[in-house]
């Protein structure tokens, strides 16, 4: 199976990271993730890195972490910001799980969250809501383009798409 790894990709909020955990607890691997790495890398926030260099600049970091990932990572659980799937190398790092859901979902998620706040502020580009809708929509073939799988993780916990998921891909 490819590298071994598994990469989550999706919109933001769609619960990449919580997935990616709960699968690597299951398979008694490790989770890590694409915005982490590029956050570790800089030494400054996602955001910070948006205001400070601009999109474009985060995209080729993007680009720089994709290759790092293909060229040294194996058998770990990869969760990756809702841009990553962009790289030109994804399907060489691992096998591409889609996670979807629909716009509304996320966003009555993002915004019933305790941390609600936080995750807002955290995501430069959900910052207008509209704008995040069109993204949204343009962005779902191209995600479907790019799966191995694509499971409908709406209204479930991620114990349970975590079940679906590891019936599914062979390991
Ligand atoms: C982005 C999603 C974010 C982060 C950055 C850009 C996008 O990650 O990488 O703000 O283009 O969709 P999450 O999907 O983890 O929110």
């Amino acid at each position: 199976m490819k590298l071994g790894n598994i990469l989550l990709i999706g919109f933001m909020g769609v619960g990449k990271g919580s997935l990616a955990r709960e699968l690597a607890r299951r398979k008694g691997s490790f989770a890590i993730d694409t915005d982490d790495l590029i956050e570790s890398f800089e030494n400054r926030k996602i955001r910070r890195i948006f205001k400070e260099e601009g999109e474009q600049y985060f995209r080729n970091l993007e680009q720089q972490v994709a290759k790092w990932l293909q060229d040294n990572v194996r058998n770990t659980i990869i969760s990756t910001g809702g841009g990553f799937f962009a790289v030109d190398n994804l399907r060489e790092i691992g096998t591409v799980v889609f996670l979807k859901s629909s716009f509304n979902a996320i966003l009555n998620k993002i915004i019933n969250h305790p941390n609600a706040e936080k995750k807002l502020k955290k995501r430069p580009l959900f910052r207008d809501v509209g704008q995040a809708e069109k993204l949204f929509h343009a962005r779902q073939p191209l995600y479907a383009a790019k799966a191995d799988f694509i499971i409908d993780v709406e209204g479930k916990s991620a114990p349970e798409i975590a079940n679906s998921l590891i019936e599914q891909i062979p390991s």
